[in-house]
């Protein structure tokens, strides 16, 4: 049995006030209102909000983690963060691979690998994302471009450090569009994903890999979504700007 994941990504929104405002706001309802022991609940601010982050949700028994790590420990990298400098925080997930990162920053697969590694190696969880575009969906190459996406981000990766390691499958065309997958679409993409898994580190290693979906999941769809067998939970962009819409999609994951 999968525990599900609810993943809150926030992208590049809230000044410092406001991340800590909805930080106790989300920590306020999840200790009133829900239980946490079959779902784990992560936000991802932005980095400067990180160690606040932390230290709000001390006790909470929700995790933090942060949108992005550079590849290498330290050095002359202007404005990047390592995965090592994200531990020393406190926070214990990194989100690697998002497709804003690959369509406006240029990371391809192999930077993805080498930030996987990187941040294996420091002893934090991974989100590695994944996603075709529309004109891959519809030129019918999207499962080449998934898998991949899939196994070259994983190069190198074994099946003990694959524990540390969960997947999101975020199609580029649901991201923020409002346009979700249906169920059966992304649960026809999530069991192909876990087959590959399945190729690479035999089956029951691939049954234990938590897959994620995101792009536009919101309260109304959240549940049907989160029923599919090979969906084990949801990464979530704008929903999770607002507490009450991520506590509900929390509650869908239960
Ligand atoms: P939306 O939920 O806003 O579509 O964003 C999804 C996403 O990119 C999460 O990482």
């Amino acid at each position: 049995m999968r525990k599900k994941i609810v993943a809150g990504n926030w992208k590049m929104n809230n000044g410092l006030a406001e991340s800590q405002a909805l930080i106790t706001e989300v920590r306020g309802i999840i200790r009133d209102e829900l239980r946490l022991d079959n779902v784990d609940v992560i936000l991802f601010p932005t980095h400067y909000a990180l160690p606040s982050c932390v230290r709000l949700l001390e006790g909470s028994g929700v995790f933090s983690g942060a949108q992005n790590c550079h590849q290498e420990k330290s050095g002359a990298y202007t404005g990047e963060v390592s995965a090592s400098m994200i531990k020393s925080v406190g926070a214990t997930h990194v989100i690697i691979g998002h497709s804003e990162r690959r369509q406006y920053f240029g990371e391809d697969n192999e930077i993805c690998n080498a930030k996987v590694r990187s941040a294996i190696e420091e002893g934090l969880m991974v989100l590695y994302c994944i996603g075709e575009t529309l004109e891959e969906r519809e030129s019918n190459s999207h499962f080449d471009i998934l898998k991949s996406q899939l196994i070259n981000g994983l190069k190198e990766i074994n099946a003990q450090q694959l524990n540390n390691i969960v997947i999101a499958y975020e199609p580029v065309w649901a991201i923020g569009t409002g346009k979700t997958a249906t169920s059966e679409q992304a649960q026809e993409i999530h069991a192909f994903l876990r087959e590959q898994l399945s190729a690479k580190y035999g089956d029951s290693i691939a049954q234990s890999v938590r897959i994620l979906y995101g792009g536009s999941v919101k309260p109304d769809n959240a549940k049907d979504l989160f029923l599919q067998k090979d969906i084990d939970g949801g990464l979530i962009g704008g929903a999770s700007l607002k507490a009450r819409d991520f506590a509900e999609i929390v509650r869908a994951a239960q």
